[in-house]
């Protein structure tokens, strides 16, 4: 019964002619542990996929209801925090499962003929992934999220010639509201999974039609009139891939995805911070880690660079990438004999992850409850300084400026500030504000100037 059944199915799938040669179709002898990271990507791909449509049969993309409805999902819903959890490091995972992939791939030269479409699919898939990492944050629709959005839009604003344009693209209108939540829903589970299907679609069609790259070697260059020659001999002597390479990916996507139960399980989702409110400015916008890093390098650059570089460096890294298999088709495949592309793996994964702790530590949006200058800063001032002291704190300069340790980090430490600019700098600075500072001119009497200015000469 079961055979005539199957072999019904076989007629018409092809299971025997068409499937059953593409899954047992032969790899190179010696792939080893770091081809499996493509395959867990794609594996972590369909957990979002599954995990995203179960929330959404819960989510509510309004701005009225969405805190609501999450709030609902965590605490109430028949499973609902776990699914929420594994979503939400799920996430994480394929970020640095992709990137790790791409990293072995660029390692590896696996980008060089025939394979430049394979890592031209894999980098789009790259700022696919991304997008998706980004849009998901505001669905949140927590004061977090919301903030994070609006920096976010009045940074790409600040982009020449087509800032505006562009922040009114990414947030569907002036300002961050209704419109913002359904425009990015509707990125979030149509939009982009729709571009990724079709792309993985193209990136797994080109693996299969071109093969897995081999281990690179040593004084093996990459010659496009030799090299289909030397790969069909490879795959002469090379085994099946499944079973004997592909238990390997079984395994390690086992791993992965033990790890992300275990996470969302014992560690749960992220914690909904209070909701949105856009009259309320009292929030922490920090961007989920994965673009963490960039927000903290936005913040150490100079800022008169800061305009071009806020579009400029994304999009010149991704174009590199993008044209990398193109200007770089031939030649050495093994990392032993490209001592730059090493370098520049590990110049990255060292300035990413240190930027990554720097974005975590530090509080670049203004402290909104300093108190007031310690008191063993103004003991030794005269009494104009200590006056100018409280309207130190009462002004809001506290907020954004440290004095021996205390207040906000927006702006420049001041403990020293007197020992480092004149009266007149002082006075000038203070009436005209800066770059992310306010103009005082308009709201401060002459007295009250002077006292202040008392106080930071007195800060030495
Ligand atoms: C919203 C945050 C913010 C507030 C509020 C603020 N500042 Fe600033 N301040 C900054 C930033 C940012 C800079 C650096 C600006 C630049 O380089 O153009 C700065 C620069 C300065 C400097 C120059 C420091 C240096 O080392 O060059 C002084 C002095 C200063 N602020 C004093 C004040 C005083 C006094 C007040 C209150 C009346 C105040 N600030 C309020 C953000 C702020």
């Amino acid at each position: 019964m079961s055979g005539r059944f199957f072999r019904w199915l076989d007629e018409r799938l092809g299971i025997r002619s068409v499937i059953l040669p593409i899954i047992t179709h032969p790899v190179p002898r010696n792939v080893d542990w770091w081809y499996v990271f493509g395959s867990a990507t794609l594996v972590a791909f369909i957990f979002q996929i599954i995990t995203g449509v179960a929330l959404s049969f819960s989510y509510v993309p309004a701005p009225n209801s969405a805190y609501e409805s999450l709030e609902f999902i965590t605490n109430r819903a028949v499973l609902g925090s776990l699914i929420r959890g594994i979503h939400y490091f799920g996430a994480s995972a394929m970020v640095i499962l992709v990137v790790v992939h791409m990293a072995h791939e660029f390692l590896a030269g696996s980008y060089k003929f025939p394979r430049e479409l394979n890592w031209f699919t894999g980098v789009l898939l790259l700022f696919l992934t991304l997008g998706m990492a980004f849009t998901g944050q505001l669905l949140r629709w927590d004061q977090n999220a919301y903030w994070a959005v609006v920096v976010a839009a009045e940074q790409v604003g600040r982009t020449p010639l087509i800032g505006n344009q562009l922040a009114q693209l990414v947030v569907a209108g002036q300002t961050v509201g209704g419109a913002t939540l359904t425009r990015f829903y509707a990125t979030h589970v149509f939009l982009l999974p729709a571009l990724m299907f079709l792309l993985i679609g193209t990136h797994l069609y080109l693996v299969i039609n071109l093969g897995i790259s081999e281990p690179p070697q040593a004084g093996e260059p990459v010659d496009p009139a030799t090299y289909r020659e030397r790969y069909r001999k490879i795959l002469e002597e090379g085994i099946p891939f499944y079973p004997d390479a592909a238990w390997k990916d079984v395994v390690f996507a086992l791993a992965v995805g033990a790890v992300v139960v275990l996470l969302a399980a014992v560690v749960g989702p992220p914690v909904l911070g209070a909701r949105a409110d856009p009259t309320i400015v009292r929030a922490d916008p920090r961007p989920d880690w994965y673009f963490l890093w960039y927000f903290a390098l936005l913040a150490l650059i100079p800022p008169s660079i800061e305009n071009i570089f806020i579009l400029g460096f994304p999009l010149v890294v991704g174009l590199l990438l993008l044209i990398l298999p193109f200007i770089a088709s031939t030649g050495e495949r093994s990392p032993r004999r490209r001592p730059w592309a090493v370098g520049i793996v590990v110049v990255s994964a060292v300035a990413i992850a240190a930027l990554v702790r720097a974005g975590q530590v530090a509080t670049w949006s203004p402290n909104f409850d300093p108190g007031p200058v310690p008191a063993a800063v103004t003991a030794r001032m005269s009494p104009s300084a200590q006056q100018g002291a409280i309207i130190f704190q009462r002004k809001g300069c506290h907020n954004c400026h440290l004095v021996a340790g205390t207040g906000g980090l927006r702006g420049p430490d001041l403990t020293t500030v007197g020992a480092r600019l004149s009266r007149p700098q002082l006075i000038t600075r203070v009436l005209n504000g800066g770059i992310n500072m306010p103009a005082y001119g308009g709201n401060m009497t002459p007295d009250e100037l002077n006292a202040l200015v008392d106080f930071l000469q007195s800060l030495k």
